[in-house]
């Protein structure tokens, strides 16, 4: 990572007055009042961290787990040709994040050779009995290893893929072959998984307790299948150390995650920007706009803060593509209400280049492109769209990495995980808990017969209120 101290850069001047035409933040508060702000959220970050709670700051440290998830991605991929991961939400969007921005894309559909031996991947997160039969009947369970990530070990969606995997593997290897191509990633201390593991001599890998499922990407639950599929972990931990240490920092206007939370709070709670849009310009970096609505969407919203106020609180996280998306909800972010705020995602260089060809000389609408790269022209529409933005006093702000490879996914995996806690303490809320969907799972295990769980009375379909 050296020399690599500034990647990603968080350019922040479309918020600011003066910059963005007619609105936009007094640049004087990062070093005024919104830099105390930040001091005291900074130091309620770091109490919350130096008590255990925060996990997720100390993985990048620890040289033991990632060995462990190394070797135990090298045992796990012999003779292997795919590998499906089994999770969902925290457990399932990190290692998607990581496919999708370091895998070749097409990754699946290249033959063995062109992976250099390594499996393809898929990731089985919704119990969809159209997507799990097709995946189950293209692989065949000999050289399929299955990754079942699960914190909890008790998410019902989780739990059922398992179910149904156990029976495929169990059909064509017998019940002696399950162990070597079922691999389980779970809490270390409690769970039926873990459990399940013992029981059947199953290789585990630890999600620690102290790192929560949405900060788990840096953990084996993210590591493990990236490094199975031929991923640089050491250099994903290295990008995400690099970034801790920049922003450790309390002051403001020199910490990247900091400037992050306090502008994008700043923008909801004051400018009533609500609707936070996560736009990358590259198609690499969708899936880290997936996994950051999610952080983003358990961690801020919350009926009530940590004194226990009612407060109903929380930006919401919307991804989009660029350019694609211009031809979609553009119209809406340029002249739709103001209450929206973009965050660009770019890379300063792409991993390849195509060239357009100059053809059609004669023809203006064509001949403006020949000779530039595809790159270029999206770049430059990523770059058109957020001056329109500030044009029309919209704000905006840019992170930009310098390419897309290991250490600068770790540095932005590193960065929003940051910037949520501190968005969390800034908001008053805990960014750690997820008090709002457990009750959506109690009554699902109600309805699907669990004991110990009441069936819920859920009034039929009234039919006067059907058409
Ligand atoms: O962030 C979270 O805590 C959740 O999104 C979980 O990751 C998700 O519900 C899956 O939970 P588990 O890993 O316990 O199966």
């Amino acid at each position: 990572m050296a020399g690599r101290e500034r990647s990603p850069v968080i350019d922040f001047g479309n918020m600011v007055a003066g910059v963005l035409r007619g609105a936009g933040i007094d640049p004087g508060r990062i070093r005024g009042d919104l830099a105390e702000r930040f001091r005291s959220a900074h130091a309620e970050v770091a109490a919350r961290r130096a008590s255990g709670e925060m996990g997720f700051f100390d993985l990048p440290e620890d040289a033991g787990l990632a060995a462990a998830t190394r070797e135990a991605a090298l045992r796990g991929r012999r003779g292997v040709d795919a590998l499906v991961v089994l999770g969902i939400g925290g457990s399932a969007l990190g290692a998607a994040a990581l496919r999708d921005a370091l895998l070749p894309p097409l990754w699946n559909e290249l033959g063995g050779e062109a992976r250099g031996g390594l499996p393809r991947i898929y990731i089985l997160d919704n119990p969809d009995p159209d997507s799990v039969s097709a995946l189950l009947s293209h692989l065949d369970p000999s050289h399929t290893l299955c990754n079942v990530v699960s914190k909890s070990g008790t998410t019902a969606e989780t739990m059922a893929h398992l179910l149904v995997v156990w029976r495929w593997l169990e059909r064509a290897l017998g019940a002696g072959g399950i162990g070597n191509r079922l691999l389980v990633t779970t809490s270390p201390a409690r769970g039926t998984l873990r459990g399940l593991a013992a029981e059947f001599d199953l290789p585990v890998l630890p999600l620690p307790e102290a790192v929560g499922g949405r900060f788990s990407v840096l953990s084996p639950a993210g590591l493990l299948p990236a490094a199975v599929t031929g991923i640089d972990i050491d250099a994903v931990l290295g990008g995400a150390a690099v970034m801790a240490g920049r922003c450790a920092t309390d002051e403001l206007a020199r910490n990247p995650a900091g400037i992050l939370a306090t502008l994008l709070h700043v923008a909801d709670t004051e400018s009533g920007a609500r609707t936070q849009v996560f736009m990358p310009y590259a198609d690499r970096l969708r899936g880290i706009a997936y996994w950051v609505q999610q952080l983003w969407a358990e961690s801020l919203g919350k009926a009530v803060d940590r004194q226990g106020r009612r407060v109903e609180t929380g930006p919401t996280p919307l991804p989009a593509f660029g350019a694609a998306d211009q031809h979609s909800i553009l119209q809406l972010l340029m002249e739709g209400p103001r209450d929206k705020v973009v965050v660009f995602l770019s890379r300063e260089t792409p991993g390849e280049e195509v060239a357009i060809p100059s053809l059609f000389r004669d023809t203006p609408a064509l001949s403006y492109l020949g000779g530039h790269t595809l790159f270029e022209l999206l770049d430059r529409e990523r770059l058109a769209t957020a001056e329109a933005l500030r044009r029309e006093g919209r704000m905006n702000l840019t992170v930009t990495v310098d390419r897309i490879d290991a250490e600068s996914l770790g540095a932005l995996f590193m960065l929003f995980q940051v910037a949520v806690v501190y968005a969390g303490a800034l908001y008053g809320v805990d960014p750690l808990d997820q008090p709002g969907v457990e009750l959506g799972k109690v009554l699902t295990c109600g309805l699907m017969g669990r004991s110990g769980y009441e069936v819920p009375e859920i009034p039929p379909p009234d039919p006067r209120w059907r058409v």
